[in-house]
């Protein structure tokens, strides 16, 4: 028998969506079950490495074997990648982090004042954690030296969903990025998945279709390919 892929490796991934709340009973969340993120805590344990799972909200349960924390808004996972980011060989940001959050939080619950009448909700940005990962990596040598992204894109006139994909993976400046073809009834939920990985080296792109964990185990082989290479 070889040796596992990623022996003696650590890999920090972050799975399902961030719920940013609005009073202590509302949250504005979104469709990820993180299906994906567990498929690829498990593919990278399989793989030999020691994981940790950063747990959002997940329909599934999380794997045996994984070292499992949790957050639920944007700010709480940052936090939580950050305060294990360092030592790691790789960072997998597969969680579905809302891009938005409530400006404020209500401490009590928002009450109908009238019979007609309906709140306004601002909202602003949650801070991009993958971006700051890649940028703070410029002063912390002991941040991980492959971060990966996830991308749901569709494809329009402008442009198909690789283009997008390339433009993303310059944008955030990650060494690989894991695109999906998303629409009404693809991917969010289901037990399969199209993907392509594009790599910011400029090797070709892979593409993988499957369950979860097929997809995830192609993911994970291509990660290790890549951290291999990064402490050759
Ligand atoms: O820009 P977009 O949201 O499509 O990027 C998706 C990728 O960026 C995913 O890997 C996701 O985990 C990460 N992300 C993040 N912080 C955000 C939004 C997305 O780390 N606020």
């Amino acid at each position: 028998l070889s040796e596992p892929t990623l022996a003696g490796r650590r890999v920090l991934i972050t799975a399902g969506g961030t719920r940013e709340p609005l009073d202590p009973v509302r949250f504005l969340g979104n469709r990820s079950s993180g299906r994906q993120g567990v498929a690829l805590a498990q593919a990278a344990r399989d793989a030999g490495a020691q994981v940790t799972l950063i747990a959002t909200h997940l329909e599934v349960p999380a794997p045996h074997g994984v070292a499992l924390v949790h957050a639920s808004s944007a700010l709480e996972l940052r936090e939580a990648v950050f305060a294990h980011a360092e030592g790691q060989d790789a960072l997998i940001m597969n969680a579905a982090v809302a891009d938005f959050r409530p400006a404020s939080i209500e401490g009590s619950k928002i009450k109908k004042r009238d019979e007609h009448s309906a709140p306004v909700i601002e909202l602003v940005r949650n801070p991009d954690i993958l971006a700051e990962v890649v940028s703070a990596r410029g002063a912390n040598d002991r941040l991980p030296p492959v971060v990966v992204g996830f991308a749901a894109e569709t494809g329009d006139e402008q442009g198909t969903v690789l283009d997008y994909g390339k433009a993303k993976l310059a944008r955030k400046g990650c060494e690989l990025l894991v695109v999906n073809e998303v629409g009404a009834n693809l991917t969010f939920g289901t037990d399969s998945n199209t993907i392509q990985v594009l790599f910011a080296d400029g090797k070709p792109a892979v593409s993988a279709a499957g369950s979860k964990i097929e997809v995830a185990r192609v993911v994970i082989e291509q990660l290790a390919a890549e951290i291999n290479g990064h402490t050759a």
